[in-house]
């Protein structure tokens, strides 16, 4: 399948998994931000490692969905005065600016409890101990031990020298990005019936393009523009954020980022994995 439809087949979904229900607010606060036209990377990557590991695709939509909800709830958060004080996601004003703080806090809170439930009422077909399997992908990587980890290192890093900059780096680019591509791919993997071979490949893959795209996440803020981006950018170093580009510079994170999608690359046909998919993706990262 191809890019194009396999968003159209996410935000189908999407459309139909965020149902306004009592109380509005809520809910339509917590559809605003996932319906919002984002790449959608994490939910394809999900689908194309089921295709890729032999899996139905269809089999893996709800959880494909559910990590776009999951990564939305860390956009809304991310983006909160007490966090990066944004006021651009996705080319619109964010969260908390169209519905105000307190609702922007629980929407991510919401998101964060309903897209498992989103997984759970609609897999049932998985069985119970892919189900299982599943959800603890899901905990382990939303949580305290996942994104969460890495953003609050994040937060905790602005404007300060940690003793060791670039493992405090590493620890931060691993969990609050890689993290969330290694439950996508992981998922879809899961859901085919691979191998735990094969789930090791595929995490340490997700690994090296989630700390990529981290890397070129950093460069954009720098060079890229917001009607490119949709998101109001050059605040990463105005914040004192520790980043890529604040400890090795422009030209050398852009050596990285690409040296680390080459062994993307390279990692897929050493294992005879084919995917135009995640070629295509691999590319879109990359900045020359
Ligand atoms: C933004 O992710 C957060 C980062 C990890 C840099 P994306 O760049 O995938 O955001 P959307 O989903 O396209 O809005
Ligand atoms: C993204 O880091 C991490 C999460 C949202 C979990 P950034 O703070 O750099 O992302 P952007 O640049 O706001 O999208
Ligand atoms: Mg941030
Ligand atoms: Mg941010
Ligand atoms: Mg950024």
């Amino acid at each position: 399948m191809k890019m194009d439809k396999y968003i159209e087949l996410v935000n189908g979904n999407l459309d139909k998994f965020m149902e306004i229900k009592y109380p509005e607010d809520i809910f339509k606060s917590m559809k605003y931000t996932v319906t919002l036209p984002g790449k959608r990377l994490r939910p394809v990557m999900c689908l194309e490692s089921c295709r890729m590991f032999g899996g139905d695709i269809n089999e893996a939509i709800p959880t494909a969905c559910a990590i776009e909800m999951l990564h939305a709830q860390t956009l809304i958060h991310d983006d909160l005065p007490c966090m990066d004080n944004d006021d651009y996601r996705r080319g619109k004003l964010t969260n908390h600016k169209v519905f105000g703080e307190a609702i922007a806090v629980l929407a991510g809170d919401a998101l964060l409890s309903y897209a498992p439930q989103i997984i759970l009422k609609n897999s049932k077909n998985l069985g119970a101990e892919k189900l299982v399997r599943i959800i603890e992908e899901y905990v382990q990587y939303a949580g305290a031990y996942g994104v969460i980890a890495g953003q609050i290192v994040d937060i905790e890093s602005e404007k300060k020298n940690p003793e060791n900059p670039r493992k405090v780096l590493e620890f931060i680019h691993t969990h609050k990005t890689a993290d969330l591509f290694k439950l996508s791919l992981r998922c879809g993997a899961i859901i085919a019936g691979a191998t735990d071979a094969q789930l090791e490949i595929i995490t340490e893959f997700a690994q090296k393009l989630g700390f990529a795209f981290q890397i070129a996440d950093d460069i954009l803020d720098e060079t890229s523009t917001f009607e490119v981006m949709g998101k109001t950018l050059g605040k990463d170093k105005e914040a004192g954020k520790l980043t890529y580009t604040s400890i090795y510079g422009l030209e050398k994170s852009k050596t990285d980022l690409n040296n680390l999608l080459d062994d993307c690359t390279k990692l897929l046909a050493d294992n005879n994995l084919q995917s135009d998919i995640f070629e295509k993706i691999i590319r879109k990262i990359r900045i020359l």
